[in-house]
C-alpha cells in the first residue's frame, strides 16, 4: 500500500513509499486495532520535518511515514479489543510510551526522557498511509456526528492539554479566577484554544498579524472572541485599553513573541507557550523588568507539547460543544483538501506557500 513519505536529513525529500498492509496480528495479547485511513490533516511539523529540522526514521527504516493527525474507521480487531469495534470512527494518539516513570502511567506526552517516540514525526511512521494498526489503549473513538471535524481531533487534543496545564497549575493559588484570556496566533492551535476559553466563559481575544476581516477574525469571533490585528494594534496597547490578561495561550510559532508575551501577563497570571519553534533565533528581551514583575507578580510559564488519551476525549467533548454553541463555525478551519495520497507534491506546495490554509487535509479514502 502506499505511503507519504519523507527521508530524515534530506531536505525536501517527500515521495511515495510502499509498505505492507498491517495486520491486528501484529499488536500482542490480542489488543490490536486496525484502521482504514480516511483523512489526515498536515501541518508546520510536517513541513519542518520535510526542511529536515527534525524528525527520525524508525528503526530498520530510512523513510518516515509522515501525518500525525488521523481519521479513519476501523476495520478489524483483535479478540480483546472491547474500546472500539469494526465500523467506528476514530483519531489516534500520537506519542507512544518510553520507560520513564511518566511513560510507565500513560503520561508519555509528560515524559522526562529526551527521547520521545511520536507516530509521523520521530521514530515511529505515521498515518499518511491507505491502513495502519496500533494497540487499543492509543485509539480514541469519534462520535459519529463530528465525522465533520475529522482530523481536528489531534490539535484539539493539544489545545485541550495546555488549557489544562495552566488550570491544574494554577491551584497554586488556591484561588484562580481567569477572567481576560488572551491567544496570541491563529492558525489552528491558537483558534482552538480560543474556542476552549470561550466555552470557559472567559473574555478573550485572539491576536493575529492579519488584519481584519479574514477567515480567522471571522473564526474567532464566531466564537465570541475579539479578533486583534497586531498590524493595528501593539500588545501593550491593547493591555492598556482592555487590561491585562490572566492567562496567555501563546500559539503563533514566533518565540520572540513568546518572550514579548511575558512583559505583558497580569498578576498571578500564567502563561502557556505551545509553539515548536525549531529555528536558531534569538532576540533581546528586557530581562531586568521581566524578572522583576515576573517575582512581584507570582507569575507563571508553562510549556505544553503533544496529549494524552484523556485529552483527545476532552478535546473531542469540547469540539462536541463548540458545534452545538457556534453551530458550522470550527469547520471553517478546515480550508484545503487535497484528494488522495498520489498528490503529495500539491499537499507539501499547499502547506509551505498557501498562506491562506488554515488547514490543509489529505483526503485518503471515501467512508
Ligand atoms: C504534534 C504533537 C507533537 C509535537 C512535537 C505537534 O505538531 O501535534 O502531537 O507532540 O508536534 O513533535
Ligand atoms: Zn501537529
Amino acid at each position: 500500500m502506499k505511503a507519504i513519505a519523507v527521508r530524515p536529513g534530506t531536505p525536501n525529500s517527500v515521495h511515495l513509499a510502499e509498505l505492507k498492509k498491517p495486520t491486528v496480528a501484529e499488536i500482542p495479547d490480542g489488543r490490536g486495532v486496525l484502521i482504514r485511513v480516511l483523512k489526515v490533516g498536515v501541518d508546520a511539523t510536517d513541513r519542518e520535518i520535510n526542511d529536515a529540522l527534525y524528525g527520525n526514521a524508525p528503526p530498520g527504516y530510512d523513510f518516515l511515514v509522515i501525518g500525525h493527525e488521523c481519521f479513519g474507521i476501523v476495520e478489524e480487531v483483535g479478540a480483546a479489543v472491547r474500546k472500539v469495534k469494526p465500523g467506528d470512527y476514530v483519531t489516534c494518539t500520537v506519542r507512544r510510551p518510553g520507560t520513564s516513570i511518566y511513560d510507565r502511567i500513560g503520561r508519555s506526552d509528560i515524559t522526562s526522557e529526551e527521547e520521545y517516540y511520536e507516530r509521523g514525526i520521530n521514530l515511529r511512521h505515521g498515518y499518511l498511509t491507505e491502513y495502519f494498526v496500533d494497540d487499543e489503549e492509543f485509539v480514541v473513538r469519534m462520535p459519529v456526528g463530528l465525522k465533520h471535524l475529522h482530523v481536528l481531533a489531534e490539535p484539539m487534543s493539544c489545545a485541550a492539554k495546555a488549557v489544562e496545564q495552566a488550570f491544574l497549575a494554577q491551584k497554586r493559588l488556591q484561588v484562580w479566577e481567569p477572567k481576560r484570556a488572551w491567544v496570541t496566533g491563529a492558525g489552528q492551535i491558537g483558534l482552538l484554544s480560543t474556542l476552549i476559553l470561550r466555552l470557559r466563559g472567559m473574555q478573550v481575544f485572539t491576536l493575529a498579524r492579519g488584519r481584519k476581516p479574514c477567515l480567522k477574525s471571522e473564526i474567532a469571533e464566531g466564537f465570541g472572541s475579539t479578533y486583534i490585528s497586531t498590524a493595528e494594534m501593539t500588545m501593550s496597547e491593547l493591555a492598556k485599553a482592555h487590561g491585562k490578561p490572566d492567562l496567555i495561550i501563546e500559539a503563533t510559532g514566533s518565540s520572540a513573541i513568546a518572550f514579548e508575551a511575558m512583559e505583558i501577563l497580569g498578576h498571578n497570571g500564567c502563561i502557556v507557550w505551545t509553539s515548536i519553534t525549531g529555528g536558531q533565533r534569538k532576540v533581546e528581551v528586557p530581562s531586568d523588568r521581566v524578572n522583576l514583575n515576573w517575582v512581584l507578580g507570582n507569575k507563571l510559564l508553562v510549556g505544553s507539547v503533544n496529549a494524552n488519551f484523556r485529552h483527545f476525549e476532552a478535546g473531542i467533548a469540547d469540539l462536541a460543544l463548540g458545534e452545538v454553541t457556534w453551530p458550522g463555525v470550527i469547520q471553517k478551519i478546515l480550508t484545503t483538501p487535497v484528494k488522495g495520497l498520489d498528490n503529495y507534491r500539491e499537499m507539501m506546495r499547499l502547506l509551505v506557500e498557501d498562506r491562506d490554509a488554515l488547514k490543509v487535509f489529505v483526503d485518503v479514502a471515501e467512508g
